[in-house]
C-alpha cells in the first residue's frame, strides 16, 4: 500500500512523534510506502510531497512543530488564492495520481471536519487528533495538550514569586479560543485563585469581590488565569481586559502576562510523545484492516477509533459541572460566577 500523511491547522508538540509512529509502523511492520504532504492541504493542491523513509523519520521524536509544515488551508472553503479552482476535485485528482491507498490527516477540529468531508467524497481517510486546546470531540485527550500544560504551569509557578515580592495581582492569559481546558488545568496545577473559561460567563464584579476578600484576609497576592477566548470588548485581549478591570474595581496593583505561542512550541512532553506514537501506530493498523473514515481516539486507557462522520469537527468543551471545577469551588477558587 501507499499512504500519505498531512499535518494541518495550528502546530503543537508531538506532531513529529505521530508522523514517526505512522511512518515506522507503515514501513517496518506493513511494508507500505509513505508520502509526506507539505504545508497542510496546500501540499495536495500544489502537488508538494516528500517520500518519507527511515532516515527522514529518525531523530524527529523529540522535535517540536511538524517536519512537513502546516497551513490553515481549508479545501472546502473558497479562497481568493485559488479563486475559481475546485479544490476538493483537485485534491481527489492528486490523491489518485499519487497512487495513494489512504491519507492520514493529523490535525485539530478544522482538520477533522475536512477529513470527514474528504472521506465523504470517497477518499480513504484516517484522522489523528492533535491540539494544545484539547477540544476535539470524540477523544478523551489530544496530544499537544500535556506539553502546553507543562509550559503554562511553569509560567504560573514563576509568577508566584514575583507576585509575592510586589504584592500584586498577576493575570496570565493562556491559549484556548473556544475551550478552557488549558486554563482550567494550568490554573489548578499552578494554584490559580481565579480561573476564567470561555464556557462559564463571568461577572468581573464577582472576580473583584473575590480578590478584595483575599486581600482583606491578608493574602499578599493573587493569581488569575484566563483563557484567551473569554468574552471581552472587541479588539481587547482577555488578559489585558481582565487586568485593567480588576485594577479599576479593586484599586489593587495588577500586571498581565500573555503567554502566546510559547505554549505551542518546543519539544513534546513524554506523555505526548507516547500518545502521539500510539495514535500513529493505530492509524496504520486501521489502514491495514481497511477500516477507513475513522479518527483514532483515546477512551480511558485504550486507543480506539470513532467514525469521522460522527466527529465532524465538533468541539469538546469544558462542562460547567466538570469534577475539577466542583472540587475547585469547594476550595474557594473563583470562576467568576455564582459565588466567591
Ligand atoms: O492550536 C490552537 C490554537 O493554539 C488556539 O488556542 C489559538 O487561538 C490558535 O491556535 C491560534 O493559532 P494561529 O495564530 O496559528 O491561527
Amino acid at each position: 500500500m501507499r499512504i500519505g500523511i498531512v499535518t494541518a491547522g495550528g502546530d503543537c508538540p508531538g506532531i513529529n512523534a505521530a508522523i514517526r509512529g505512522v511512518g515506522k509502523t507503515a514501513i517496518l511492520e506493513y511494508g507500505m510506502e509513505v508520502i509526506g504532504i507539505s504545508s497542510g492541504f496546500l501540499g495536495l493542491i500544489n502537488e508538494e510531497y516528500v517520500q518519507l523513509d527511515e532516515g527522514i523519520l529518525s531523530g524527529i521524536l523529540t522535535l517540536g512543530g511538524t517536519i512537513l509544515g502546516t497551513s490553515r488551508e481549508n479545501p472546502f472553503k473558497k479562497s481568493s488564492q485559488f479563486n475559481a479552482v475546485d479544490k476538493p476535485k483537485l485534491i481527489r485528482k492528486h490523491y489518485q495520481e499519487l497512487g495513494l491507498d489512504a491519507l492520514v490527516c493529523i490535525g485539530g477540529n478544522g482538520t477533522q471536519r475536512t477529513a470527514a468531508q474528504l472521506s465523504e467524497a470517497g477518499l480513504n481517510i484516517i484522522g489523528i487528533p492533535k491540539t494544545i486546546d484539547n477540544d476535539v470531540w470524540g477523544t478523551d485527550i489530544t496530544f499537544g495538550f500535556d506539553s502546553a500544560l507543562w509550559i503554562a504551569t511553569e509560567a504560573i509557578d514563576r509568577l508566584h514569586t514575583t507576585a509575592n515580592s510586589h504584592k500584586r495581582i498577576m493575570v496570565i492569559e493562556v491559549m484556548g479560543h473556544h475551550a478552557g481546558w488549558l486554563a482550567l488545568y494550568s490554573g489548578m496545577a499552578g494554584g490559580g485563585d481565579v480561573i476564567l473559561l470561555p464556557e462559564i460567563d463571568f461577572d468581573i464584579n464577582l472576580v473583584a469581590k473575590c480578590l478584595k476578600k483575599r486581600a482583606v484576609n491578608k493574602k499578599p497576592y493573587s493569581i488569575v488565569v484566563v483563557a484567551e477566548g473569554i468574552p471581552t470588548p472587541k479588539g481587547i485581549r482577555a488578559g489585558t481586559y481582565v487586568s485593567e478591570r480588576i485594577r479599576e474595581l479593586t484599586g489593587l496593583e495588577t500586571r498581565e502576562t500573555i503567554l502566546g505561542y510559547i505554549q505551542r512550541g518546543g519539544t513534546p512532553s513524554p506523555m505526548d510523545r507516547v500518545l502521539a506514537t500510539r495514535y500513529g501506530a493505530h492509524a496504520v493498523e486501521l489502514i491495514a484492516r481497511k477500516k477507513f473514515g475513522e479518527m483514532v481516539s483515546l477512551k480511558g486507557d485504550s486507543i480506539t477509533s470513532m467514525p469521522l462522520s460522527e466527529v465532524g469537527g465538533k468541539l469538546r468543551l469544558v462542562p460547567s459541572d466538570h469534577p475539577l471545577i466542583m472540587k475547585a469551588r469547594k476550595m474557594d477558587i473563583c470562576f467568576g460566577k455564582d459565588s466567591c
